[in-house]
């Protein structure tokens, strides 16, 4: 290890706050704090966090990390790049798969090494558990790969990389909220130069000059209503990389996890169904049997969504509106529930009044994940196009695109990105910076945020804020969810274009500058459209169905014409009210090495 650089003292000018680093964080969940435990040791370092660290969406992931240790079944790394192929529906970038499987075995032994509680077998070794999707030899039967931590994995992931980056000495800058990435030129070439942060507490405005920039800024599935996503979730990274010009790749692939709290959205692990939870229709049948005759509950959860979605619109929902499934643990062991899935029997109980050991409980599909974001390289660099690095601008975890995750993720493969590609982002910043010139910053760097946040602060409309982020999010659950047709998508798109005109049309109340929400959630909501307006656009332009996305018009996979990645380029003003006019979409082949595309069955 080596010493790192001490950064230089912040200066304040004109009431702007300049800070220099050599890389520059946005983000500290997963993906942000371990990017920076490889960082901090060797290059000053700083990570932005609209959060307190420890309370990042990371922390709401549940049942496991996938790794093929091999601890209690027969397993390897091969077998795990095989499913996360097949659970994408074969839009996975093969290479970005392979460094993901085989890197995973070294993540999770990482974070043994730095403390993390795991759950252990009698022997004392990391314990395992099935997850959907997950199986031995290409598909035979279910495998149990999922390192964990009760149902508390993410949170343990969280705490565990936050007292490393702690002891690593790391700048910490929370309730910091990015909102502009400055770019400069050098030899003709565009770069990094830092970034520009709105300080909660305060109002003030920081400039973070950096060699390279590292987002790690999650994902946005607050752009629907039923969501098992925090708040904060608003994409505000993967924004501000769509209104720097740089392109957003299969943004029309959102997950959503089969087993939210049904009207609430809240995350009910899978964790449950790899103890042997079990999901029934309103006749008390386990439908899955019918749809996924080998491995049932822990098909891939686009199938397990779709299948719950058909049983309700085929009258077997349960309840009084006949709007959701069952899911059944009342047959485990409330031993194993206690020991194995505290916390969700726990929210069942608080949310629904619902009492897991002897009732089954109420389950809906729930917006969970977005497979599309920045598109990286498997070096966790950004592209600018197919194949152009951004010298020293990175993206990893959600907010990134690799692609490892295709047009469906695998439960558990997402702790695993932000372990594998955060390392990665943290480790290529380092060697990077080590060569790297300053960027020069532009003569008043902080131009845009100050004019972004003002006409924000003293907008005197008519429009609240809470109406049309509600219209936004109904919207998009009702047109662009588990299924979507033509029909819907433009529907959807004429609400947002709707939306944009009215935006510009918004009050604020608070025109305070101390923890002002009230112009937090006013610029949320701005990203939150224009990244939703990305999705729906993808999404009426793919006329197939792969993956989490399924267009009723277009039933079946189509890989003779999409078996591509969606890039979308913006091509003008992204808050032009014109829905569509001002995104360009274009395609990028799909990485193919070992596996060729196949019809899915599970
Ligand atoms: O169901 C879950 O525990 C979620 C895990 C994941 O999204 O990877």
């Amino acid at each position: 290890m080596t010493t790192p650089s001490p950064a230089p003292e912040s200066t304040i000018v004109d009431g702007i706050h300049y800070h220099q680093h050599d890389i520059v964080i946005v983000g500290a969940g997963g993906a942000g704090m371990r990017a920076a435990i490889e960082a901090g040791p060797n290059a000053s370092t700083a990570v932005i966090s609209k959060l307190y660290p420890t309370r990042s969406h990371t922390g709401a992931a549940q049942g496991g990390m996938a790794a093929a240790l091999a601890n209690v079944e027969d397993d390897n790394w091969e077998w795990h790049t095989f499913d996360t192929v097949k659970g994408g529906d074969y839009l996975v970038d093969q290479d970005a798969a392979e460094i993901l499987a085989k890197e995973a075995i070294d993540a999770v032994l990482d974070l043994e090494n730095m403390g993390l509680p795991f759950n252990r077998t009698p022997e004392g070794k990391i314990d395992q558990r099935r997850f959907g999707g997950h199986t031995a030899e290409h598909g035979k039967n279910p495998v149990r790969r999922a390192c964990y931590a009760a149902d508390r994995t993410g949170h343990m992931i969280l705490q565990t990389l936050y007292q490393n980056c702690v002891k690593h000495g790391i700048n910490f800058f929370n309730e910091f909220y990015v909102l502009d990435l400055i770019m400069g030129e050098i030899d003709g070439e565009e770069r990094p130069a830092g970034v520009i942060a709105y300080e909660l507490s305060t109002g003030d405005l920081h400039v973070f000059q950096g060699k390279a920039v590292i987002f790690a800024t999650g994902g946005f599935g607050k752009i629907y209503k039923t969501t098992s996503n925090a708040h904060t979730l608003t994409g505000d990274g993967v924004g501000i990389i769509w209104r720097k010009g740089l392109p957003l790749e299969d943004m029309e692939f959102f997950q959503f996890h089969p087993t939210g709290l049904a009207g609430l959205g809240i995350l009910l692990s899978e964790a449950a169904r790899g103890e042997g939870a079990i999901l029934r229709n309103s006749e008390g049948e386990r439908f899955m049997e019918r749809y996924a005759p080998t491995i049932k509950d822990l098909a891939p959860r686009d199938i397990v969504a779709r299948c719950m979605a058909t049983e309700i619109r085929e009258g077997r929902g349960a309840g009084p509106h006949k709007d959701y499934v069952y899911l059944d643990i009342t047959h485990l062991d409330p031993a194993v529930i206690d020991a194995k899935l505290p916390d969700i029997t726990e929210f069942a109980r608080t949310y629904l009044g619902v009492e897991p050991y002897t009732e089954p409980v109420p389950v809906l599909p729930t917006a969970h994940y977005a497979m599309g974001g920045i598109p990286t390289n498997v070096k966790a660099e950004v592209l600018r196009d197919n194949t152009t690095v951004v010298p020293g601008l990175y993206a990893a975890g959600e907010c990134a695109c690799v692609s490892v995750h295709g047009s469906n993720r695998l439960g558990t493969n997402s702790l695993l990105d932000i372990n594998v590609f955060g390392k990665r982002a943290g480790n290529n910043a380092v060697e990077f910076v080590k060569d790297a010139p300053w960027v020069p910053l532009p003569d008043d760097p902080a131009a845009f945020v100050r004019g972004l946040v003002d006409d924000v602060r003293f907008a005197t409309g008519t429009e609240r804020i809470a109406t049309l982020r509600k219209e936004l999010q109904d919207s998009m659950d009702r047109n662009a969810q588990v299924f979507r047709t033509e029909e819907t998508l433009d529907e959807v798109t004429h609400v947002i274009a709707d939306l944009r005109e009215r935006f510009k049309n918004i009050s604020v109340q608070d025109k305070g500058k101390r923890f002002n929400t009230d112009l937090l959630e006013a610029i949320e909501l701005g990203f939150l459209l224009d990244l939703a307006e990305v999705v729906v656009y993808s999404a009426r332009s793919r006329q197939e169905s792969r993956g989490g996305h399924f267009r009723e018009d277009y039933p079946t996979r189509d890989d003779e014409n999409w078996l591509v990645h969606t890039m979308a380029y913006l091509t003008g003003d992204a808050h032009s009210s014109l829905a569509g006019d001002h995104i360009r979409l274009d395609t990028k082949p799909v990485v193919i090495t070992n596996y060729q595309p196949m019809e899915r069955k599970y």
